[in-house]
């Protein structure tokens, strides 16, 4: 086992893990952050995503040793209880989600995106978010939706 330690949602955290744990697993099963899915398990559907040092990464393909020191943001971090986020409130207004279980891939991977990119148009948009798959929407009205919650990000006061 090894100790590691970093910042999960602007807390610090401590874990023990074995390691070959991947940081999905780790976020999942020992910090109880069940917000980050799980679907393919080889980097191939996005599903994963959490945002390390300010990059969308695939938590599947990272080990939870290699987020010493790190940043990390999962879906949990991107919002509180008392309001949705820009992000959150384009997605319920333009039906950008059936089952949800991409969703929390496609938040964390457009958080990432309009953070650096505010200004990002569709074609961007659409590049930044094709290793996300997604079996119920069609795409179109996520575009539409991360679209519309770029005014949020173009503002000093970034989400
Ligand atoms: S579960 Fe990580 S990319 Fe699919
Ligand atoms: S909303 Fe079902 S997979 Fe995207």
């Amino acid at each position: 086992m090894m100790r590691v330690m970093f910042q999960l949602n602007g807390k610090p955290v401590e874990v023990e893990v074995e390691p070959r744990m991947h940081l999905a697993d780790c976020l999942r099963d020992e910090l109880r952050q069940t917000g980050t899915h799980l679907g393919c398990e080889h980097g191939v559907c996005g599903a994963c995503t959490v945002i390390v040092d300010g990059a969308a990464v695939r938590s599947c393909l990272m080990l939870a040793v290699q987020a010493e020191g790190c940043t990390v943001v999962t879906v949990e971090g991107l919002s509180t209880d008392d309001a949705l986020t820009p992000l959150q409130t384009a997605f319920r207004k333009h039906h950008a989600l059936q089952c949800g279980f991409c969703t929390p891939g496609m938040l964390t991977t457009a958080h990432a995106l309009l953070t650096e990119e505010p200004d990002a148009d569709a074609d961007r948009i659409r590049s930044a978010l094709s290793g996300n798959l997604c079996r119920c929407t069609g795409y179109i009205p996520i575009v539409e939706a991360v679209l519309e919650a770029r005014a949020a990000y173009q503002k000093t006061d970034k989400p």
